[in-house]
């Protein structure tokens, strides 16, 4: 299962922790007539909060993963992704906290709970909300907007190999075909298909793939055709 995919699924249940914690609490706080005792709500409001923790933990830290494997080369969605989640987790702790020890803030702690879920929600949907909508809309072989055409500049692969170091090299081996991030791309254009979306090896689908990636590879847009045609270059020589 993919490192995205695990991540999603942990996601989905932490939002839904997050809803039965909001959904209790107000209940609990706000509706004058409760179908549910007041004792239960508070039960089902803990549970969900220590859920939402236990949740959180493995997300914290697949996340954390993830940047030291990619250091800088994070899409702008990620850096969006990242901060946000650690603003959720700091409000998070702080009104455990205030729940907790310091009581004498405790008419906060609705409120937190609340930007708590917003955050998480918000979250959720930039990353996994992305890459379902994304894996489900893209269609691969169409290449409208995207200016693919064979280019009549001759590419220094001495170029293309450093470009490579500092712009994909975080992701994709050069020296074997194993996966880091992404697939290794040693042997890229001697085999017949392109190892993610297995579509033809050529070079307008690896451009296509630099400018409209398949799914969570952040888009190279502003390569010049020369930087392009080195790219393309040094990876033939892989
Ligand atoms: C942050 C990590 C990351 C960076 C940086 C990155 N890639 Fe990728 N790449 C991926 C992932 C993940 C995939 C799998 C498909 C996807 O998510 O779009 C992928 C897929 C690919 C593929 C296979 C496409 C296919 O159709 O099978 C190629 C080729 C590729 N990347 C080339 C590059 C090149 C060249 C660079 C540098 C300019 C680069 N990538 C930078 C993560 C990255």
């Amino acid at each position: 299962m993919s490192f995205f995919l695990i991540k999603s699924i942990l996601a989905l249940f932490l939002l839904a922790a997050a809803v039965g914690a909001v959904t209790s609490m107000l209940t609990m706080m706000g509706k004058a007539e409760k179908k549910i005792s007041p004792k239960t709500l508070r039960k089902i409001h803990i549970i969900s909060g220590r859920l939402f923790l236990l949740l959180l933990l493995p997300l914290f830290f697949l996340g954390l993963r993830y940047w030291a494997k990619i250091g800088d080369q994070a899409s702008v969605r990620a850096v969006f992704h990242a901060v946000l989640a650690l603003g959720l987790i700091i409000i998070f702790l702080l009104k455990v906290a205030i729940v907790k020890f310091y009581k004498q803030f405790l008419r906060f702690a609705p409120v937190m709970g609340i930007l708590v879920f917003g955050f998480a929600f918000v979250v959720f949907s930039v990353s996994a909300g992305f890459y379902a909508v994304r894996a489900l809309s893209t269609d691969p072989t169409s290449s409208e907007e995207i200016n693919t055409a064979p280019s009549e500049i001759i590419g220094s692969a001495d170029q293309g190999a450093s470009f490579y170091n500092a712009n994909c090299l975080s992701c994709h081996n050069a020296d074997t075909e194993d996966k880091k991030v992404g697939p290794g791309l040693k042997n890229l254009f001697k085999k017949e298909k392109l190892p993610y979306s297995d579509r033809p090896a050529t070079v307008e689908n690896v451009k296509q793939q630099l400018i409209r990636p398949a799914l969570v590879m952040p888009s190279f847009t502003k390569l010049s055709e020369q930087e392009m045609a080195d790219l393309i270059a040094y990876i033939k020589t892989l």
